[in-house]
């Protein structure tokens, strides 16, 4: 049997922050197939849910259990910012990065950092000092460094914020993609039009809460709780 991290289970996780609650009680699981769209208002907390299921978050109670120990699920997972963070390195060292630091051989980390900036169109740029990107590329760039050590689970937190349709459009086609392929998906939006196209469930979440974790299809045909109703019909919700 190949061994995997999912099934997630996660137990009344609690986030606190200066004395602030920011997160929880959260209970919720992730099944082995999936693209999960977390959405929300602002400061409902989706960033902060993210990274306590990444390992990001100190706890201060409640549990996040992956089917493997946490080493190994943590080396199976990734995680894309809104702002990626870049080395003051070529596009191709940045991507080659993660599979140097796993040992890989410098040309064959090269060559597979390549062949993935040729899947974003962005192979050209690859001696390119990463810095001198334009934010949908570096975007582009960040999502593949995330992809490059194969994870089984990728988190990204509104990575097309900012970005124009076409880069937003390239993006999708490529987490579509690895989605096909096997990878579990789990991305918070506030773009209802990229929450539709991707979305095989639906978080919402409301002041720290996870109020529904519902099929996509039924979360926006008819979402069961008030303040995700507001949401949709555009109101303000706070
Ligand atoms: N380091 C921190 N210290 C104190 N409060 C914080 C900290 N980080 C986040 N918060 C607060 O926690 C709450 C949840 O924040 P979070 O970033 O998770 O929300 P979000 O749903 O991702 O919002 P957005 O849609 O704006 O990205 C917010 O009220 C925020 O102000
Ligand atoms: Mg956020």
């Amino acid at each position: 049997m190949v061994e995997t991290i999912l099934p997630l289970k996660v137990s009344d996780i609690t986030v606190r922050k200066r004395g602030v609650h920011l997160l929880g009680p959260v209970s919720i699981e992730m099944a082995r197939k999936g693209f999960t769209i977390v959405m929300g208002p602002n400061g409902a907390g989706k960033s902060t849910l993210l990274k306590a299921l990444h390992g990001m978050e100190r706890l201060v109670g409640g549990t996040v259990e992956w089917a493997l120990p946490q080493k190994a699920a943590q080396e199976r997972q990734s995680f894309v910012f809104q702002t990626p963070t870049l080395m003051r390195r070529s596009v191709v060292e940045n991507v080659a990065y993660p599979l140097l630091v796993q040992g890989m051989r410098r040309a064959e980390a090269m060559d597979v950092a390549m062949s993935w900036l040729a899947r974003v169109g962005l192979a050209d740029m690859a001696q390119n000092r990463a810095s001198y990107l334009s934010g949908g590329e570096r975007q582009k760039m960040a999502l593949v460094r995330a992809l490059v050590r194969d994870p089984e689970v990728l988190f990204l937190d509104e990575p097309c914020a900012n970005l124009d349709g076409r880069a937003t459009r390239d993006i999708e086609g490529l987490l579509q993609e690895v989605h096909a392929a096997g990878t579990r998906v789990v991305m918070a939006t506030h773009d209802f039009g990229q929450a539709r196209r991707l979305a095989s469930e639906v978080w919402f979440m409301h002041r720290g809460k996870v109020l529904e974790a519902t099929p996509a299809e039924a979360f926006f045909d008819q979402p069961k709780t008030p303040q995700a109703q507001a949401f949709l019909n555009g109101e303000i919700v706070e």
